[in-house]
């Protein structure tokens, strides 16, 4: 919205939300305390805010006054019920779709930005009809607009997208949102499909993403037991147009709200309409995606002769990629879960991501009272490098961070317990700084 608002001077941007201790940091004057890490982030919003971009709760007002509402809810995976752990709960959207009804005036576009399983955008218009007064000339358009982005790039993703895609049923309505894109979008990158098509591109889009990426990490684990590097296997397979370059890095296994969520999405549709080849297909990728993290946590185990017991390791990373401080799905929770498990200590480094938020992750809400946590005492956070690496048994790189990449690698293993190992999960260590140390060095899919 920020995006929007700053590419479009001329209209007015409110966003909304019940929580008051959110909207309230949006609202902070100090920029740094506004709720997401996001790079550019916040140049966009000091040069939008209070000039033609708003956040409030006071949603009533803002539905009265909108031609065009955006719902951008999150859309978990449900845990109860019929579908539970594959089927999205869609309890938010339809909470919003009741207020849209309860308090909008005149024709309003009701726009589904949330990722939503095929056919929500029908669910919504008979709850924003339900409401309908015969007296009042309240009318409605919904329209599919998914949201592409990825974290960490999220204002050039917005600023330069590949495409943007609006799913409807009347041309007048998508003509309108359309207009707002043409401010900084060429008209040839707008996509325009009917509903369903624009709802399934999303879950299809993502699926295809995730699958790459279990595809090499599949062949990762290939290139470790044949000789093969996973960095010119990718090169040599990504040259063909194609296949193309991007979604080939080898790592510790995809996280992120979306992907698992979007996959389990789709399985769930597919069972719905007894598609159980397809079905099954899809669980595939979840299912390489979770080996890859336990498969590493074994690798970790066993260069350390089998057990952690008493061992420190120190943990380089915790967001679920770079560029974020988000850690839901990261592969680190599990496999830092898995070393705890093992009984080893962790040292933990993130640059953006809190020590409160490593703790909720690793089950350790109550951190201040030290209950309910199993693994308590057995991790701890650091802010600096070297103090986390100090005296490690080893060191396991989670994260593409870029303040990895230079490390003095010499002076690093000086400061460990001998032996002592570094385990690169994202391949983001040359060689050429790893001469001249005694360091054990694996690296995910090099023979
Ligand atoms: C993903 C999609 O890329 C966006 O297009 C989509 O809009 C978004 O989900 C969403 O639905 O909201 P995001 O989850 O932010 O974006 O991040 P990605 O860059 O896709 O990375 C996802 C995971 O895959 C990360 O853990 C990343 O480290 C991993 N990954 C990605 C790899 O391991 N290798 C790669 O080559 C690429």
């Amino acid at each position: 919205m920020a995006v929007i608002a700053h590419n479009c001077p001329n209209l007015q941007v409110t966003v909304v939300d019940l929580n008051q201790e959110k909207i309230s940091r949006w609202n902070d004057p100090d920029l740094s305390k506004i709720p997401v890490f996001e790079p550019g982030l916040e140049k966009v919003v000091k040069e939008t805010r209070f000039k033609n971009l708003h956040f409030s709760t006071n949603f009533e007002e803002a539905i009265k006054k909108a031609d065009i509402i955006f719902i951008s809810v999150n859309t978990p995976t449900k845990e109860k019920g019929v579908g539970a752990g594959h089927a999205s709960d869609l309890r938010f959207v339809e909470s919003s779709a009741r207020l849209v009804s309860k308090f909008s005036q005149g024709h309003t576009i009701v726009v589904e930005k949330s990722t939503v399983p095929i056919r929500t955008a029908a669910t919504i218009m008979s709850i924003l009809d339900s409401n309908k007064d015969p007296k009042d000339s309240k009318t409605f358009d919904v329209l599919s607009n998914p949201e592409f982005l990825a974290e960490g790039t999220a204002i050039n993703d917005l600023q330069f997208p590949d495409r943007v895609l609006i799913g409807g049923n009347n041309s007048l309505a998508i003509d309108a949102l359309e207009k707002i894109y043409l401010n900084w979008v060429k008209k040839e990158k707008i996509i325009r499909t009917n509903l369903w098509s624009s709802e399934l591109s999303k879950l299809s889009a993502n699926a295809f993403l995730a699958q790459r990426v279990s595809s090499i990490n599949a062949i990762a684990e290939l290139c470790e037991v044949t000789g093969a590097d996973i960095n010119e296997v990718a090169y040599a397979i990504g040259e063909d147009r194609r296949i193309g370059s991007k979604f080939l890095q080898a790592g510790p296994g995809f996280g992120g709200s979306c992907f698992t969520k979007d996959i389990l999405n789709l399985v769930y549709l597919c069972e719905y309409f007894g598609l159980n080849e397809a079905s099954n297909y899809w669980k595939e990728v979840i299912k390489i995606n979770n080996y890859q993290k336990n498969r590493i946590s074994k690798v970790v185990a066993d260069k350390l002769f089998g057990t952690l017991t008493q061992k420190k390791i120190a943990i380089l990373g915790f967001s679920f990629k770079s560029n974020t401080n988000d850690t839901r799905q990261s592969a680190s929770i599990k496999i830092c879960k898995n070393l705890l498990e093992e009984g080893a200590y962790l040292a933990i480094h993130d640059p953006k991501v809190s020590k409160l938020q490593i703790a909720i992750d690793l089950e350790c809400e109550e951190i201040s009272n030290h209950s309910n946590c199993d693994y308590i005492n057995k991790w701890q956070f650091f802010e600096k490098i070297e103090d986390a690496v100090y005296s490690a048994d080893a060191i396991i790189i989670l994260c593409d961070w870029d303040c990895y990449k230079n490390l003095d690698w010499k002076e690093i293993s000086n400061m460990m317990r001998a032996p002592s190992w570094l385990l690169d999960t994202r391949n983001v260590v040359s060689k050429k700084l790893l001469k001249d140390t005694n360091l054990n060095v694996w690296k995910l899919g090099l023979g």
